[in-house]
């Protein structure tokens, strides 16, 4: 693609969405950063389950730290998330704020477990300015684990479809 890309992502149980974020940066020969937020969640899956639900209730966006790339660079940015609670992580959504998106392409990706709720929706909604570019829910085993239940197929022509942007 002639266009600059970057892939960013938050990846928090067991890299699912890391594995689709580098098979597209990879890919896209795009720049490729991830989101961590700066107060770890507990290490108990269930804890962070409880916790995550009381944020994605509140609006609640987590301090993150800065990004190893600059988006203002770029005219596509792939964004991807696993699905919290049927949404976007609240990691996500601060990073989504701290953007300007006028002018730019938004490449939005989730990862889930069986209940993709409004994840896509939410992230293209989040972008005022920007043009939505093609979107993939990727889903994963219902237990949280790694397993990935989408076929690859499906995966690789989506990706074929970004790299025509
Ligand atoms: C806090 C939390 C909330 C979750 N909420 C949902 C959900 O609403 N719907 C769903 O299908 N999966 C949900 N999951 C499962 C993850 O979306 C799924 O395992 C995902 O692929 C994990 O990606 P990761 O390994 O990149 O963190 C949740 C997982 C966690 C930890």
């Amino acid at each position: 693609m002639d266009k600059k890309m970057l892939v960013v992502y938050y990846s928090w149980s067991n890299g699912n969405t890391e594995k689709i974020a580098e098979q597209l940066a990879d890919a896209c020969g795009a720049d490729i950063c991830r989101i961590e937020t700066i107060e770890p969640y507990p290490s108990d899956y269930d804890e962070t389950v409880e916790q995550v639900h009381r944020e994605v209730d509140a609006g609640y966006e987590p301090a993150i730290e800065a990004l190893e790339f600059d988006p203002s660079g770029y005219d596509v940015i792939a964004v991807g998330t696993p699905t919290w609670w049927y949404t976007m992580a609240p990691a996500v959504k601060t990073f989504m704020g701290s953007v300007d998106w006028a002018g730019k392409t938004i490449v939005a990706f989730a990862t889930n477990g069986g209940w993709e709720g409004s994840t896509l929706d939410d992230i293209e909604s989040a972008v005022a300015g920007a043009t939505a570019g093609p979107s993939l829910a990727i889903q994963f085993d219902s237990t949280g684990g790694s397993r990935q239940i989408t076929p690859q197929q499906q995966v690789d022509n989506w990706i074929e479809r970004v790299q025509t942007l």
